[in-house]
C-alpha cells in the first residue's frame, strides 16, 4: 500500500496523534541540529538493516534494492550539501527515512521494519565512536611523536626538575618531555581499551525486547563490522557506560594537554625563560604592544574544564534513569561531539607549540645548576662512604643552611667540610649532578637512552594498535 509522504510538520510517528506537535516540543526535543553529523552512520547502519531485511525475507531483492539506491541518493544529497531537511525531521534518524520513503516510496515505507530509534541511535554513535576515538588516538600518538623528536634534538640539555614547583633536582630535559609522552600513551591505552566495550553493535535490540520478525543481530553486526552484537536488547538500548568511559578517556586527555599547557605558561614566563614560542603558535596583546602571550597553553588549560564539564554533567544524566531507553539518552552526543572535537583541536595546537618553541637551554642549565640542587649527590656520597643516610641528610642540610645563610658557596662549606672534602666538592659543579642519574628509569643520560628505546617501541605498539581501528 502507497502510503502517502507526510507533510512536513509531521512527525514519523504521528499516527497516533489527533493534532500536533507544537512548535515548543519540537523545538525543545528536536536533536537534529546536533545529530546531523551522524548521516553517514546512519545511512551506514540503514544499509546493514536492510541487507538483514532481506537476508530474513522480510522485504523482497527488489525492495531491498529499491531502498538502497535511495539511501544512496540521500547520501548523495547529504554529501553534496543539498539536503533539504522538513519542518518534521527531529533527528538525522527522522530525516533520513523521510526522504528514503519520499524517493522509493513503498519500498521506502518498510525501511523501519524490526527497527526503533533507539537501537538505531546506538547504532551510529557507536560506529561515529569508533572511527573518531581512533583519530584523537592518532592524533595523541603525533603528538607522542613530537615529543620524541624534541627529546632527541634536546640531547644532554637538563633543567631543574620539580617537586612542589621547587627545584628538587636536575633531570634531562628528554625525561622531562617523555614524562609527558608516557602520559598521554596511558590515553592512548585507555582509549583503545575503551573501544572495545563501543565495539559492540545494538541493531536489532529493536525499541527494547528484540522483534517478533526473524532479524538476524549477528548478521547485521557482521554487515557494520562490529566486533559483537549485544547480549541483551534492554541493555543494547539502555546502557551508555561506553560513552561515559569515553568522555573519561577524553577528559583524562584534556587534563594531560592542561598540564602541559600549565608549564608551558610557567616556561614561558619571563620569570622562568625557559622557553620561546614560536610566532605562528604566540598570540598578541591589543592594548600592550609588547606583549607576546601563550594563549594555545592557556586554553589547553581552560577547555579542560569544559571536558570535565561534559562528563560530570552526562554522568549526572545518566543517574537515576530507569531501564531501558529514555529520552534522556539524547544528551550523550552534545557532550561526546564537543569532547571529541575541543580535544582534537587541542591535540593539534599543542603539538605544533611543542613542536616549534625554543628552548633557552642557558637559562634552564642555570637555574639546574644551582649548588643546593646537588645537596642529595653529596648526601649520597657519604653513604656510599658508610654514613647512615639520615645522618648524612642532616650534615648536608646543615650545610645548605650555612650556605643560604651567606656563610659562603656551598662548594667552599664542603670543600672544608671533614667528613666530606674536595672529592665531594666536586660534585656541585655545574651539570655534574644529572650525569648520576643512573638508576632504571631515572633521568640521567644513560638511563634516559634506554628509556627512549622502550618509549618508541610503546609509540609504535600504540600506533599500529590503532591503525587496527581506522578499518
Ligand atoms: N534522537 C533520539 C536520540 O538521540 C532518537 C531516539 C528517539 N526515540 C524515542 N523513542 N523517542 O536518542
Amino acid at each position: 500500500m502507497n502510503e502517502p509522504v507526510k507533510p512536513a510538520g509531521k512527525a514519523l510517528w504521528h499516527g497516533r496523534f489527533a493534532g500536533g506537535p507544537s512548535d515548543e516540543l519540537m523545538a525543545f526535543t528536536e536533536s537534529l541540529s546536533f545529530d546531523q553529523k551522524l548521516w553517514a552512520d546512519d545511512i551506514a547502519g540503514s544499509l546493514a538493516h536492510v541487507a538483514g531485511l532481506a537476508h530474513a525475507g522480510i522485504i523482497s531483492d527488489l525492495e531491498r534494492d529499491l531502498i538502497v539506491e535511495a539511501l544512496h541518493d540521500v547520501a548523495g544529497e547529504m554529501a553534496a550539501g543539498t539536503f533539504v531537511f522538513g519542518a518534521g525531521d527531529e533527528d538525522i534518524h527522522t530525516a533520513v527515512e523521510r526522504r528514503v520513503t519520499e524517493i522509493a516510496g513503498p519500498a521506502g515505507a518498510k525501511l523501519h521494519t524490526g527497527r526503533s530509534r533507539n537501537d538505531q541511535s546506538a547504532t551510529d554513535v557507536r560506529r561515529w565512536m569508533k572511527r573518531e576515538l581512533a583519530v584523537v588516538a592518532g592524533r595523541i600518538v603525533d603528538l607522542q611523536e613530537v615529543l620524541i623528536a624534541r627529546a632527541e634534538q634536546a640531547e644532554g640539555v637538563y633543567l631543574p626538575g620539580y617537586t612542589h614547583l621547587q627545584r628538587a633536582q636536575p633531570v634531562l630535559l628528554a625525561h622531562h618531555l617523555l614524562a609527558h609522552g608516557w602520559a598521554l600513551g596511558r590515553d592512548v591505552a585507555r582509549i583503545l581499551d575503551a573501544l572495545v566495550r563501543i565495539d559492540v553493535s545494538p541493531l536489532g535490540a529493536g525499541a527494547l525486547a528484540g522483534s517478533s520478525l526473524p532479524l538476524d543481530p549477528d548478521f547485521v553486526a557482521t554487515e557494520l563490522a562490529f566486533a559483537a552484537r549485544f547480549e541483551n536488547s534492554m541493555d543494547a538500548v539502555g546502557s551508555r557506560d561506553h560513552v561515559a568511559e569515553a568522555l573519561f578517556a577524553l577528559t583524562m586527555v584534556a587534563i594531560n594537554l592542561s598540564r602541559i599547557g600549565e608549564e608551558f605558561v610557567l616556561w614561558t614566563s619571563e620569570e622562568f625563560g625557559f622557553a620561546t614560542l614560536d610566532d605562528g603558535y604566540a598570540t598578541g596583546s591589543s592594548m600592550l604592544p609588547q606583549k607576546k602571550n601563550p594563549d594555545i597553553a592557556e586554553l589547553a588549560r581552560g577547555k579542560a574544564g569544559r571536558a570535565i564539564g561534559n562528563l560530570t554533567g552526562f554522568l549526572a544524566t545518566m543517574k537515576g534513569l530507569p531501564l531501558s531507553y529514555n529520552r534522556d539518552y539524547q544528551e550523550d552526543k552534545e557532550p561526546l561531539f564537543d569532547a571529541v572535537e575541543q580535544v582534537t583541536l587541542a591535540l593539534g595546537a599543542v603539538s605544533g607549540m611543542i613542536a616549534t618553541a625554543k628552548w633557552n637551554t642557558e637559562r634552564m642549565q642555570q637555574a639546574a645548576d644551582a649548588e643546593v640542587n646537588s645537596a642529595t649527590d653529596l648526601a649520597e656520597w657519604l653513604v656510599q662512604r658508610g654514613t647512615p643516610f639520615r645522618d648524612a641528610h642532616s650534615l648536608v642540610g646543615k650545610l645548605v643552611r650555612r650556605h643560604v645563610a651567606g656563610e659562603g658557596s656551598l662548594r667552599s662549606l664542603v670543600e672544608a667540610e671533614a667528613a666530606l672534602g674536595p672529592d665531594a666538592a666536586a660534585l656541585v659543579a655545574p651539570g655534574v649532578a644529572v650525569q648520576r642519574r643512573t638508576t632504571p628509569g631515572g633521568a640521567g643520560p644513560a638511563a634516559v637512552a634506554t628509556q627512549m628505546l622502550r618509549f618508541k617501541n610503546k609509540v609504535h605498539e600504540l600506533r599500529e594498535a590503532v591503525a587496527a581501528y581506522v578499518r
